[in-house]
């Protein structure tokens, strides 16, 4: 593989490169622009199957059918035929710019010199990711705080992912596993199951969505200490839950924490004494100081428990906290 040539700053554009995610891989969830992107085109490039889910948008245009390895490849590609003038699109799966695309162009395009100034226009075209098509398909799992973990080593070492894994489940994150196995790497899915179950119940909820919205879609919801015998493959996610996740009528639900500020009874939303709509929790950055008083345990102890400094929960617990403003906020 050469470097590519550096690109020379241009007042006027000539070629451009789309980064266009497709969303799940079904035409209902493919958005307007990236339809259009498709139709813009001179050349569409992408990983075969992605090329097979457009397949009918491609037609009388140059395609370039590229492996799942060939990523730096494709990018390469991209800027080649760009400064041809042509327009690209590169095609993602989900989001280019969540495990696709988008990063390794830009290292490319930066690599060659190319900065926005350039001859050659960029255009990220967002779509849906796994994370938000799969939680779709199973409740409302994603209510509250969570983040995404890729279990590929292919780029990544593992100490590295092992790491995050383990913080995260300490942290009591609902965590999105992308590329959770493969043909070939069937043991990360075990060893993340094991870090996960050194923080967290073994009947958290799981959701393993494989091949959302495709024809061969296949949801199941498991607990955590069952969730590496399901069946996983290269196009499923997993969803875990947090501590407060659970599963009613077949839907995975994490609780966005409104039961912490009121009570509904009889279809009436009541406010817990002490609480204000629009406003912090009472106890608000005293938190700690409520922690203490509930647990009878010390900062030490607490440090120790959430993982932080103890001389930052000192610090917290000597300074004055200010008033809050009079604004209130939309609880969301
Ligand atoms: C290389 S990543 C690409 C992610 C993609 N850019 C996105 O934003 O969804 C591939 C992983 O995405 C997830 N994935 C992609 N499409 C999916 C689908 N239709 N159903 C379930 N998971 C999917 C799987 O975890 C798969 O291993």
């Amino acid at each position: 593989m050469n470097a590519p040539e550096t690109i020379a700053p241009a007042a006027v554009k000539t070629g451009k490169i789309m980064l266009v995610g497709l969303g799940p891989g079904s035409n209902d969830h493919l958005t307007a622009r990236a339809r259009a992107a498709i139709a813009e085109a001179d050349t569409i490039i992408g990983y075969v199957t992605y090329i097979r889910l457009v397949a009918d948008l491609v037609e009388g245009k140059e395609v370039i059918k590229k492996s799942m390895t060939e990523e730096l490849d494709r990018a390469i590609e991209s800027l080649d035929r760009a400064r041809q003038g042509k327009k690209v699109a590169l095609i993602s799966s989900g989001d280019a710019g969540v495990y696709g695309m988008a990063g390794p162009t830009f290292e490319v395009l930066f690599q060659a010199g190319w900065t926005p100034d350039s001859d050659i226009e960029v255009e990220i075209i967002p779509g849906a990711s796994a994370l938000n098509t799969c939680a779709a398909l199973v409740g409302a799992p994603l209510t509250h705080d969570f983040c995404a973990i890729s279990l590929s080593d292919l780029l990544t070492p593992w100490p590295t992912i092992a790491r995050r894994l383990d913080a995260v489940a300490y942290a009591d994150f609902v965590v999105a596993l992308y590329n959770p196995k493969s043909g070939r790497r069937t043991q990360q899915i075990v060893e993340a199951q094991r870090i996960f179950l050194r923080h967290r119940d073994p009947q958290t909820p799981v959701a393993i969505v494989k091949s959302g919205y495709r024809p061969k879609q296949r949801i199941q919801l498991t607990t955590l200490d069952k969730m590496a015998e399901a069946d996983i493959g290269m196009l499923s996610t997993v969803l875990i839950g947090n501590s407060n996740t659970f599963i009613k009528h077949g839907l995975m639900v994490t609780p966005r924490g409104y039961a912490n500020k009121y009570a509904v009874e009889d279809g009436e939303r009541n406010t817990h004494d002490g609480e204000q709509a629009g406003r912090s929790l009472s106890t608000g950055l005293n938190g700690w100081m409520a922690a203490i008083q509930a647990s009878g345990r010390n900062a030490a102890e607490l440090a120790a428990e959430y993982r932080l400094p103890e001389d930052y929960i000192a610090a917290v617990l000597q300074a004055e906290v200010p008033s809050e403003g009079e604004e209130n906020e939309i609880e969301g």
